[in-house]
């Protein structure tokens, strides 16, 4: 008997429906090597939805993902909607998303491939071999915290406010998902925080040092975010797991991310409790530039699917053969414009996923 997943498909905006078009035909092909079966639903999210409801998140978007296995979402935005009042933008919807399916640790890979070394704004020799996991705390500190608001004293003048909070079991169920990726993979561990100046960070120091009896075999180390800002492009080869708050997570895994280059690249995961369901999106967004003209490139879209399977779904095998088979990809020299380079061969997204199906369909 096949294992069946329910996958809500959210497509969202811009180039959204092109990319995860090429992801869920990745699935399909998989599909039976591995004796899975996949049922999808397409849901409304984002600018479309407000298009469609006047909502970013309609209460149904919620129900359906609520009732899936996992969650595949590709981007969210354009600028059709940046006037819009900010509780009514697309980008509510992944706040929604995040607060609503209880989503509290955000996992955002940036690894330096090797066939993209030079989409690198930074010198070859230093980001030759990064591999960065950012694991970012999603659902508190300043983005959720409150008092929040913008309020009026009584002299008239206005002040905006938002606060900055972590409580003890919100800090220790990210630091245990860090520890635990630590551990997979190099056991190096970099807590950033602002411990210097900021209460929150303090007692998040306190907590993430406590942990570290539980986890022997990983290597702890404390560092300033400024200063984490400053090392990432300095030497991003000491960092293997980085773990941090919500507002700090947001920037570093930006920076992280431009190390490779290739933002058209990068997955990440999105993760509540065990056995609730995760989303999994590309970390780019929805280009509404390029939407519509097959430029896009599908491959961070299919490697969200892949995340999707080995954090989402436990299917680590079929994970690793989407990972193999892109990478076979890039070695072809095939190639979307994001990251052309000299030798290699551009093409379109349907051209990029149906190259990708026939190294799938190739056994590898
Ligand atoms: C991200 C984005 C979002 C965030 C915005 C669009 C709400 O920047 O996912 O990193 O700040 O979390
Ligand atoms: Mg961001």
């Amino acid at each position: 008997m096949s294992k069946n997943y329910k996958i809500t498909l959210l497509p969202g905006d811009g180039i959204g429906g092109e990319i995860i078009q090429v992801a869920v035909a990745v699935l399909e092909a998989i599909a039976p090597k591995f004796d899975l079966s996949f049922q999808f639903e397409a849901a409304l999210v984002g600018g479309a939805a407000i298009d469609a409801t006047g909502q970013p998140l309609p209460s149904e978007t919620l129900t359906v993902c609520q009732q899936s296995d996992a969650i595949l979402l590709a981007a969210v935005g354009g600028h059709k909607w940046d006037t819009l009042p900010s509780e009514l933008r697309p980008e509510q919807a992944l706040l929604g998303l995040r607060a609503g399916l209880g989503l509290f640790a955000n996992l955002r890979p940036a690894k330096v491939l090797p066939q993209l070394i030079d989409a690198s704004s930074l010198k070859k020799e230093i980001v030759e071999g990064v591999d960065i996991l950012v694991v970012r705390e999603l659902t508190g500190g300043i983005y959720f915290g409150k008092p929040k608001g913008i309020f009026t004293d009584e002299h008239g003048m206005r002040r905006g406010v938002n606060t900055m909070a972590y409580t003890e079991p919100e800090i220790d169920r990210i630091a245990k998902v860090a520890y635990t990726a630590a551990m997979k993979r190099q056991g190096i561990l970099c807590s950033v925080d602002k411990a210097n100046v900021l209460e929150v960070s303090q007692l998040w120091r306190e907590r993430v040092t406590n942990l570290a009896a539980d986890y022997p075999n990983v290597k702890l180390s404390h560092m300033y975010v400024d200063n984490a800002a400053m090392q990432l492009l300095r030497y991003p080869k000491q960092f293997d797991v980085i773990v941090t708050g919500n507002l700090f997570g947001d920037i570093l895994s930006d920076a992280a991310a431009m190390l490779t280059g290739s933002i058209g690249m990068l997955p990440s995961a999105s993760l509540g409790e065990p056995n609730t369901p995760g989303v999994f999106e590309p970390v780019h967004g929805s280009a509404p530039d390029i939407a519509g003209k097959d430029l896009a490139n599908p491959l961070a879209q299919v490697l969200s699917a892949a995340m999707m399977l080995r954090y989402g779904l436990n299917e680590a095998a079929a994970a690793d053969y989407i990972e193999t088979a892109v990478m076979q990809l890039l070695d072809s020299g095939k190639r979307t414009g994001d990251i052309m380079a000299v030798g290699c061969q551009q093409v379109g997204c349907q051209a990029m996923g149906a190259a990708l199906l026939e190294f799938l369909s190739s056994g590898l």
